[in-house]
Parts: C-alpha cells; structure tokens; sequence
C-alpha cells in the first residue's frame, strides 16, 4: 500500500501572529471604496526622473547581481548624506549595507545581535514588525511604554528595563503611530544611560526627512556613544515615495556591519541593481530629501486644517512622520478598532487603531491616519469625517 501523501503540521514559531489590522484595514477600505488613510503609504506618483534614472540604469544593462552590500554608487551617496546632515562619517566600504527595505534591516541586525534569552526593549506603541523580529531571534520582549498622551520616552521606566540580559533596545523617531520625535536632550539621555552597558541600539529613522516646524531629525548618527553601538536603519520607500520598491539602508560601526552582511548574505544577499543605481543618482541632488519637510508640512496642516474646523476629533501633535493621531473620545465611545471600522463602513475613511501598536491591545481612545495623500484626497476624506 502507497502511503498517503502527508502534509506535516508546523509547530508555529509566531503563534500569536494573524492577520494585522493593517490588512483588514485595507481590505475594508476597498470593500467600501473608502478614503484609506490607514496604511502608511502615498497615494501620489514619485518623481518621473527618479524612474527615468531607475529605467537608464536598466537599459544600461545593469541588471545583474551587485556587491552583497549594495551598489558602491549608493552607499558612498548615503554615507555623504550623513555626512553632510549629522556630521558623521561612515565608511561606505565597511560601515554602509544595502537591505531589502527598513524591516530586513531591523530584523537582520536583530538576528545578528540577539541570541535565546536575550532581552530587548522595545517602547510601545511600535511598529509591528518588532516584536515578532524578536521573536523569531529567541528574545525575550521586554515592552516599556511611551507616556500615554504625549508619548515621550520615560527615561525612568527604560532605566528601570534595564538588566544584566539586555541585548539591545529599538527606538523610533520620528515615531510611527504617535508621529512625535525625540529632542536632541532625549537622545543626549539614552547615549547617558546606555553608556555605562554593552546594549546594543536599533535605531529607526525611516522618517528622518519627515520633520516639521524648523525642527531637526536627531539621528542617532550625531551622538557619539550612540553611533558606536547603533544599527542606524533608514528607507528609501519613504523618502522618496516608493514604499513599494523596498530598498532600506542600514549604518553601522564596521565590527557591527561585518556581523549584519554575515546574516544579510545568507537571507538576502543582494537588493536589486538597477534601482539602486537609479536612487544613487536621484540623490546626487540634494534638493530631492530636503524639500520633504515643506511637501509634508503642507499635507499636514491642509488635513490639520480640516480636522480641526470640521470634526470633534482632539488633536494630537504631528512633529514629523506623516501620521496624524487624533482622540476620538469627543466623537464616539467605541473601542478603537471598532469605531475604525465603524468609520471606514459608514463615513467611508479608513484609520488604524492605535492598540494595533500594543502587544496586549491597550486603548487609549486614540487612533492614526496617514496624510501621505494627494489633497483631493485629504479633502476628500474630510467632507466624509464632516458628517461625523
Ligand atoms: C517605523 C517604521 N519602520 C520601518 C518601516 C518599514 O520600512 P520599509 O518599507 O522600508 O521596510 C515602516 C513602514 O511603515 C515604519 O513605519
């Protein structure tokens, strides 16, 4: 008798893990030909010579592996950015590697760093990858929360995380839910307490030209004990409005890179060549990143505008990303990921719930909407909440 074919069972490594929010929120959203200003992505076209420049590169044949690191091209254009933005210099030969978007970046420098029962601490509410990043390392997740309300660091709390077992800790700013960012005397307090340990700092700085009000980003780049035990993690999706093209960049100190590229060469290997040879041209100029803040800024006080004039929604700051979280609790009493339903289903405006950055679900009456949108969107969107 042949043996039945047999599909064996997974013993799931992410058991908690289903459908994000993120999905069912899009999915909805198109449903109910909804506004999404949930996802965070633009709804506008990138720049028609940074596709050129991706389309010569092609035509150029250059469309075979590049170096495991990334086309020497582009890491030399990221390290003079840093450069000139931070003045710090990374070796684009040593210290620069080009991912396959910021969250290969954040997971490949998790699995490079942390071993079983390793801690790391992440600051809630976080982007979502996080956690099951840590996850799959065999971490253990230590979750600190940021202030609900203003969502600042509470350095006491981090302080207090803190022990002998942690590896490494992942901060983001500007931040993606709360949309605030971290002042040059936060960072000036995480390189004081992280000074005197061996952890390790996963910074996430996929905003970082996404900062309003005159105000500057705070790389992790600028701060010396910081720099030197940092994964400084940025993406080119979002700086350049092709999230879908998936090119992320990760600096690090050499010894820490040579540790990343062991990973990244059996994960990935390469990112692919000709658009890393048309973004190393596209950023030869560099009116592309620095006239982002102002696009934004724009975008953000048009829907600012809107919301304030036409809704009951309280407003939190946006200090950079391009989120806006608003409190819902002037509008309705239901939980946050019901009335984000809610409002996609019968105002047709599509939100994410701020608990979908809580791994235990928290809700604070708060939820997020992306204003990464052409303005006959944003308008859109606010005649709809206008009936609220
Ligand atoms: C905070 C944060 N980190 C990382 C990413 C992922 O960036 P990429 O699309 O380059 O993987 C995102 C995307 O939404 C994000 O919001």
């Amino acid at each position: 008798m042949p043996i039945a074919p047999r599909t064996p069972t997974i013993q799931s490594k992410l058991p908690k893990v289903g459908t994000t929010i993120f999905t069912v929120m899009s999915a909805l959203a198109t449903e109910k030909n909804a506004v999404n200003l949930g996802q965070g992505f633009p709804d506008f076209a990138c720049d028609p010579l940074l596709v050129d420049a991706v389309d010569r590169a092609m035509r150029e044949g250059l469309n075979q592996y590049p170096p495991m690191a990334g086309v020497l091209q582009l890491r030399e254009a990221v390290a003079a950015k840093i450069e000139a933005l931070h003045g710090k210099r990374y070796s684009a030969q040593d210290e620069i590697t080009i991912t396959a978007g910021a969250t290969q970046a954040i997971l490949t420098a998790i699995l490079a760093i942390v071993r079983p029962g390793d801690e790391v601490i992440v600051l809630e509410p976080c982007y979502d990858s996080y956690i099951p990043n840590i996850e799959l390392a065999g971490g253990t997740v230590v979750r600190v929360p940021l202030v609900p309300g203003t969502f600042r660091p509470d350095f006491d709390k981090i302080a207090a995380a803190l022990s002998p077992r942690t590896r490494a800790i992942l901060v983001n700013s500007p931040h993606n839910p709360s949309a605030t960012i971290w002042s040059a005397e936060d960072m000036q307090r995480l390189q004081d307490l992280l000074a005197p340990t061996d952890v390790f700092l996963i910074s996430d700085e996929v905003y970082e030209h996404m900062v309003y009000d005159g105000r500057a980003h705070e790389s992790a780049a600028r701060f010396p004990g910081l720099a030197a035990r940092a994964f400084v993690v940025s993406s080119f999706g979002k700086t350049y409005h092709v999230t879908g093209w998936k090119v992320g960049v990760v600096a690090a100190p050499a010894a820490l890179t040579a540790e990343f590229r062991k990973v990244h060469q059996f994960n990935v290997f390469t990112v692919n060549t000709p658009v890393q040879h048309g973004l190393a041209r596209y950023m030869a100029e560099p009116r592309h990143y620095l006239a982002l803040p102002a696009f934004y800024q724009a975008k953000r006080d048009l829907f600012r505008e809107g919301l304030q004039a036409k809704t009951r929604f309280k407003l939190l700051p946006s200090e950079g990303s391009f989120f806006q979280c608003v409190d819902i609790s002037d509008v309705s009493d239901l939980p946050e990921a019901e009335f984000c339903k809610w409002l996609t289903n019968e105002i047709g405006v599509a939100a994410i719930p701020l608990s979908a950055f809580y791994a235990d679900g928290f809700d604070q009456r708060v939820v997020r909407f992306c204003y990464a949108k052409e303005d006959a969107t944003l308008r859109t969107a606010l005649d709809r909440l206008a009936r609220l």
